[in-house]
């Protein structure tokens, strides 16, 4: 492995003279800035380097698991925390608790031969204490702001509890709703999830390598995870290079770019090379691609994991090839603890690779600050978690974020005052998500330390007051066929429902139909439980599970006004409530602030304004599914062709970038330069007004068509949206630039990046379908 020597693995520092202390003989210090030049953090890193034997060489790029892993003690016979005595870590991983993180980082600064700070790393996801929208929501409120304020917020919290690695943004694109791990990331779009990654690694990591309350953000997995075969998790990717380069590694080098400071390699096969194995991924695209700088870490195992795939012969063979593949840190296997020695001795390794792959994680813990500060200030963590401002913008993000599917007859928002004339007395909550809590926060916000949650039923009660009296049915309880394998770890707090018998489950039904009866209105809560939507938790339908879909038809069968609020991380399949049920409320797994976020839509006090960031199939056997597909040689706009199934449409039940409001936007005056040079910026200006009567946010999306070239183009590219504020009656021009890296795309016939120069569609609109359309030549 070797390593280039320019620039810094972050996006931009500042020199601060002077504030550059004894850095290894003080520990215990109170937390503060510190900011260390490049050459200073190079010159740092090289000088420890050379103190260092091999042993403790490798203990850096080694991940120690804080719980006894089975797949560490393979390998591995002492005891963690002595392998930390006798030789430091790189890392240790699934320690929330402060006290013991500052117990284990007292081991490795005051007991070890070199007083190397540990890196301690944690899913921090969405949020750590305070809760924030699960990333598929986050996505669909397209607002970069709010999610790099709500990354800055989850980085304060996680650093005060003693984590200064993130493994996140998980920015793995999902083109299949079947696979479990769409909730983690940003949906099917590159342009959409390059702006999200971008985001989420400023908010982590923020601009100044060292301040004391960002972490190190970890881009994952990379790459190709979300293509996993059939939508099962793990499973074998195959993906072609062009959509390699166009579709799923875009958001990984919008990361990077943003100042990433380290990559977590996937689990699955990567067109038959595993991808924690992988010398294309890994060296050739990573490091001689895109210069990158930082380091590299397995996926938990994945080292060891070589193995199983029948890719290395045995655990050894395993360390060579990741090892040589360019993987700096072995996530939790122990693998390369035990045998890169003996790589070492039978010289299929140098040292001087080993040098190339210990330095960056040595400048990392320069860069970060963690020789000046090791510790956390226990004293300060309540004080950052109880800060007022997180819960606002927790609240806040599930009003941005929840998309409003449908909305006939004006159903939403619910009229509490009476001033409609239809005073509600009564509301039935009903469903198996009406009352959760932790099932509100996903699977990795469930496991770090997170604050209380508001349930549905209780963001109603509270928004409507005593004046109305709201009731809850639970309905038919949630399981899986095949529970997760999480489940019985000590780890991981989130359960199952209990099981029922079918007329255990029947009843459940009767009651919450009855109770509908009984009431004004009912507002039906389904979806999944966070194990139904997480890691190890693919499906194989996407319909409403566990007798839902009975309820929800039982109960629209009482004639009540019926909206439905959905709890889930993908889409489902609703075909039948997009034709019966009147208000659809996609809400994610929304956090924390779930109930009251979701109570302020429904009843009107904020207005929605989340679009999709995926195409919501009508059927599972769409899938996969995604509107950036090419035109095909019998296009479904021709009106004989418009379906290529015989049973059901193509198109989506609802399209990419779908999401109602209440009040109506318009889009006009769509203004381009008809011509322009390949390399030149277009400018595109379009009018969006405010056209209802109540205060509203537009997302302004803009899709490129390229009509020929010297390979098929995507019927429509998203390549620029914003969103946009505007009172009723208000309008604003938007300004978009089309420029090289709108317009260039991987060519497979010459194989490398081009823009052509050809002729252009441009739409502008509130969704993939939008209709307003100008068009562009490119010249020479
Ligand atoms: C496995 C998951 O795939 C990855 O996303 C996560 O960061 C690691 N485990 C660590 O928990």
């Amino acid at each position: 492995m070797r390593r280039r020597t320019a620039g810094c693995g972050w996006v931009s520092y500042s020199i601060v003279p002077g504030v550059l202390l004894c850095l290894l003989c003080q520990p215990g210090k109170v937390a503060g800035q510190i900011s260390l030049t490049d050459q200073q953090v190079r010159d740092k890193a090289a000088s420890l380097l050379q103190k260092m034997t091999l042993d403790e060489k490798i203990a850096q790029l080694s991940l120690l698991p804080g719980f006894p892993a089975p797949e560490f003690r393979e390998n591995v016979k002492q005891p963690m925390e002595d392998v930390l005595k006798q030789f430091g870590a790189g890392s240790i991983l699934w320690v929330s608790d402060p006290k013991e993180i500052n117990r284990l980082q007292h081991v490795a600064v005051e007991q070890t031969r070199l007083h190397i700070p540990v890196l301690f790393g944690l899913d921090v996801i969405h949020g750590y204490h305070t809760i924030f929208p699960a990333p598929i929501a986050m996505a669909s409120s397209w607002d970069t702001k709010m999610v790099e304020d709500a990354q800055v917020v989850a980085a304060g919290e996680a650093r005060a509890a003693g984590i200064q690695w993130a493994f996140s943004p998980m920015v793995d694109i999902a083109r299949d709703a079947r696979w479990g791990r769409m909730v983690e990331g940003a949906g099917e779009d590159p342009f959409l999830g390059a702006a999200m990654a971008r985001a989420q690694v400023l908010g982590f990591q923020g601009k100044q390598p060292g301040a004391q309350d960002r972490v190190l953000a970890c881009v994952k997995h990379f790459a190709g995870y979300g293509a996993a075969d059939g939508g099962r998790d793990y499973d074998s990717s195959y993906i072609p290079e062009e959509e390699l380069w166009n579709i799923y590694l875009p958001p990984f080098k919008a990361a990077l770019d943003a100042g990433a400071g380290s990559v977590m390699s996937a689990y699955m096969d990567l067109n038959d090379v595993p991808a924690s194995g992988n010398p294309w991924l890994l060296h050739d695209v990573l490091r001689s691609s895109w210069n990158f700088q930082g380091f590299v870490v397995s996926d938990a195992f994945a080292v060891r994991s070589l193995v199983t795939h029948g890719y290395a012969r045995d655990p050894q063979d395993a360390a060579q090839k990741a090892f040589a593949a360019g993987l700096n840190m072995d996530m939790a296997s122990g693998v390369y603890l035990k045998y890169l020695p003996m790589e070492i001795q039978q010289g299929r390794i140098s040292m001087q690779q080993i040098d190339d792959a210990v330095l960056p994680i040595l400048e990392t813990k320069f860069r970060m600050g963690l020789f000046e500060h090791p510790y956390t200030d226990e004293s300060r963590i309540e004080q950052t978690f109880n800060d007022p401002a997180h819960r606002q913008l927790a609240r806040r993000a599930v009003q941005r974020s929840t998309v409003l599917l449908r909305n006939e007859g004006g159903l939403l928002p619910l009229d509490r005052t009476g001033k409609s004339g239809k005073t509600i007395h009564s509301i039935a909550v009903i469903g198996p998500l009406g009352d959760a809590e932790l099932d509100l926060l996903s699977m990795w916000g469930a496991m770090t330390k997170p604050g209380p949650t508001v349930s549905v039923v209780q963001g109603i009660r509270e928004k409507v007051g005593s004046a109305v009296n709201v009731a809850y049915a639970h309905g038919p309880n949630l399981t899986r066929d095949f529970p997760s394998p999480f489940e019985g770890l000590s780890i991981v707090p989130m359960k199952e429902q209990p099981a029922q018998t079918p007329q255990e489950a029947q009843q459940a039904i009767q009651d919450a139909v009855a109770l509908a009866r009984r009431s004004d209105v009912a507002v039906l809560v389904l979806g999944e439980i966070d194990l139904m939507s997480a890691e190890y938790a693919s499906r194989s339908s996407l319909k409403l599970s566990n007798g839902q879909e009975e309820l929800l038809e039982a109960v629209a069968g009482t004639g009540k006004p019926l909206v439905l609020v959905l709890i889930n991380g993908r889409p489902l399949d609703i075909t039948w409530a997009s034709e019966h049920v009147p208000a659809i409320l996609e809400a994610w797994y929304p956090g924390n602030e779930g109930g009251h976020g979701i109570a302020d839509v429904l009843f009107g006090d904020a207005n929605p304004s989340g679009h999709l960031p995926v195409s919501w199939p009508r059927s599972t056997g769409q899938l996969p599914l995604y509107y950036n597909h090419n035109l095909t040689q019998k296009p479904e706009t021709q009106p004989d062709f418009k379906s290529r199934y015989w049973d059901i449409l193509s198109t989506p039940l609802y399209p990419f970038g779908h999401g109602l409001s209440y009040t109506t936007f318009s889009f006009d005056n769509l203004k381009l330069t008809p011509t322009a040079r390949a390399g030149d910026v277009i400018d595109v200006s379009v009018d969006v007004a405010n056209t209802g009567h109540r205060a509203g946010d537009a997302v302004a999306q803009l899709y490129i068509h390229q009509r020929a070239g010297s390979a098929s183009r995507p019927v429509r590219q998203l390549k620029g949206f914003e969103r946009v504020a505007l009172q009723p009656g208000a309008k604003r021009t938007l300004h978009f630039a089309l420029g090289k890296d709108e317009l260039q795309f991987w060519s497979p016939t010459g194989k490398k990046w081009v823009v052509e120069p050809e002729q252009f569609d441009v739409w502008v609109g509130e969704n993939s379908n939008a209709t307003l359309h100008g068009e562009f030549r490119l010249t020479e």
